[in-house]
């Protein structure tokens, strides 16, 4: 069994969102995603989420490529996961592009980049609908 791992927000989950997990799961048989909770978004990106961890965990366990959710609390954690979890290949998105060569080095996964889906963020929602980041 080859397994995948993507680490991620997914706050308003959109179409991008779908078509990220989609294609990840094309690399194999079971997709985890590391979804960052509130605190590491507050935290460590400034970002607020619209929904809670909790929503959105639900949201993205009721998609048919994902096979597992589990948290990301931090930075640091990738290359821990990917030998505990036994991670063939790891997927993002290629706006993160080159920033996680590392772990090439440092695990015995695969590294992919895949495009971005054009046009849709949940920034760009959240712009459209007047929501603000604030706590
Ligand atoms: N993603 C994608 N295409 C999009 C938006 C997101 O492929 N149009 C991918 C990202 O590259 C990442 C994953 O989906 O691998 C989760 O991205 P996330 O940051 O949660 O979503 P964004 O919509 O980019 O959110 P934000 O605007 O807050 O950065």
């Amino acid at each position: 069994m080859r397994r995948i791992i993507t680490y991620g927000t997914f706050d308003l989950l959109h179409y991008g969102h779908i078509n990220l997990l989609r294609r990840a799961k094309e690399y194999g048989d079971y997709l985890i995603v590391a979804l960052s909770t509130d605190e590491f978004n507050w935290d460590s990106k400034q970002k607020k989420c619209y929904f809670t961890y909790e929503k959105r965990k639900q949201l993205l366990e009721a998609i048919r490529y994902v096979d597992l959710v589990i948290p990301e609390n931090n930075w640091e954690q990738k290359v821990n996961d990917i030998k505990e979890y036994h991670i063939d290949t790891f997927v993002m998105g290629d706006d993160w592009k080159g920033k996680f060569d590392y772990l090439r080095d440092d695990t015995d996964a695969e590294v992919i980049y895949l495009p971005r889906t054009p046009e849709i963020s949940t920034t760009r929602i959240k712009q459209d609908l007047g929501i603000v980041n604030r706590q």
